[in-house]
């Protein structure tokens, strides 16, 4: 059994935020102040989410993503690593990451041998690291990254926030980790996303403009989109590079007309779309024994509230849908 929206697209991947706590508060994406908290009984709870995942294996979904806040930064996460890894027919296991407790972890992900990583990393200046995070440790997700390379992680990225005058200094130094290292180097557009953040626009760089930039001393190679894992980037190569380059637009190209995902918000809402407001309630059916049935009835719902482009109200909240 397959999900298929009223658009005729094929649901085919589940992006589920496991917290909504960050160890940090990334001035583009938190408030200095922190946000208040969701109710931890709200939370749904690790057997929960094994079993949307579950069944959402039966509906066709095969690829899952964890996110947050900062998915790391859940208690005795590497329980639900492992549950999650033990599941048939689940073959794509991806975690969105500051990477900040990375080290920790990489081991058991490693074990299952189903996930992948992709690792924030805005700077690689460690004051200025700092400074974007309001007060993470550079060496942390070094360190964090140098064992996941070490460990052979297949489609490792680190994702770069393009930031006008805060990393276009770096964007180079960025593209050239590609040479020897066996990873994607995603450049992506920063977004304007609410009030309590930093909302300059003057900040914004086109994707274009940090192609072009990273042209001018490279020769990049265009390489044909790959099957899974990263729809919405485009992918180079600088010539001779053992790793790629991506960049993900979503402020100047918006992708939403080939979205294929649904998400799970952490209070265990199922919702269709980042910027468009509807959801299906899945922690109340889950939390009433739910049937076959109904959990089928829940992921359907969600799929048809999926609008066919950005609903361009644009009062998204990242850090509550999980990046
Ligand atoms: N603009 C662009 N990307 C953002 N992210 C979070 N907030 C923003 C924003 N305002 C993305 C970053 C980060 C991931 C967790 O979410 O890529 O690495
Ligand atoms: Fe936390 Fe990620 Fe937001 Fe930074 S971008 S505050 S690491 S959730």
């Amino acid at each position: 059994m397959n999900i298929v929206d009223k658009f005729f697209r094929r649901i085919n991947r589940l992006r589920i935020s496991v917290t909504d706590l960050c160890n940090l508060r990334c001035v583009y994406c938190r408030p200095e102040s922190g946000l208040p908290l969701i109710e931890h009984s709200n939370i749904l709870t690790y057997e929960e989410i094994v079993t949307v995942v579950r069944h959402a294996v039966k509906l066709g979904i095969k690829s899952f993503r964890l996110t947050g806040g900062e998915p790391l930064a859940r208690r005795n996460i590497e329980q639900l690593l492992l549950m999650l890894g033990d599941i048939n027919h689940v073959e794509d296991l991806a975690v969105t990451t500051n990477g900040i407790y990375l080290k920790n972890y990489v081991q058991i992900m490693k074990k299952t041998g189903k996930y992948r990583l992709n690792i924030s990393l805005d700077s690689l200046n460690a004051a200025k690291f700092e400074r974007i995070t309001r007060g993470g440790k550079l060496g942390d997700v070094l360190e964090g990254i140098e064992s996941v390379l070490d460990l052979g992680f297949k489609n490792t990225k680190i994702n770069v926030v393009a930031m006008k005058g805060i990393n276009d200094d770096e964007f180079e130094v960025f593209a050239r980790l590609t040479m020897d290292k066996s990873l994607e180097v995603r450049f992506i557009e920063y977004m304007a996303m609410n009030k309590e953040t930093m909302v300059d626009q003057d900040k914004f760089i086109p994707m274009s403009d940090i192609v072009d930039m990273i042209n001018r001393d490279n020769e990049l190679i265009a390489l044909p989109p790959p099957e899974l894992g990263s729809g919405a980037a485009k992918t180079y190569k600088i010539k001779g590079a053992r790793g790629t380059l991506g960049f993900v637009s979503a402020v100047s190209q918006p992708f939403c007309g080939s979205c294929n995902r649904l998400r799970l918000t952490s209070d265990g809402k199922l919702r269709a779309c980042l910027l468009s407001g509807g959801e299906v309630d899945l922690r109340l059916i889950l939390r009433n024994n739910p049937t076959e049935e109904q959990l089928t009835d829940a992921f359907y719902r969600a799929a048809n509230l999926k609008p066919s482009a950005h609903a361009g109200k644009g009062h998204a909240v990242m850090h509550q849908v999980g990046g």
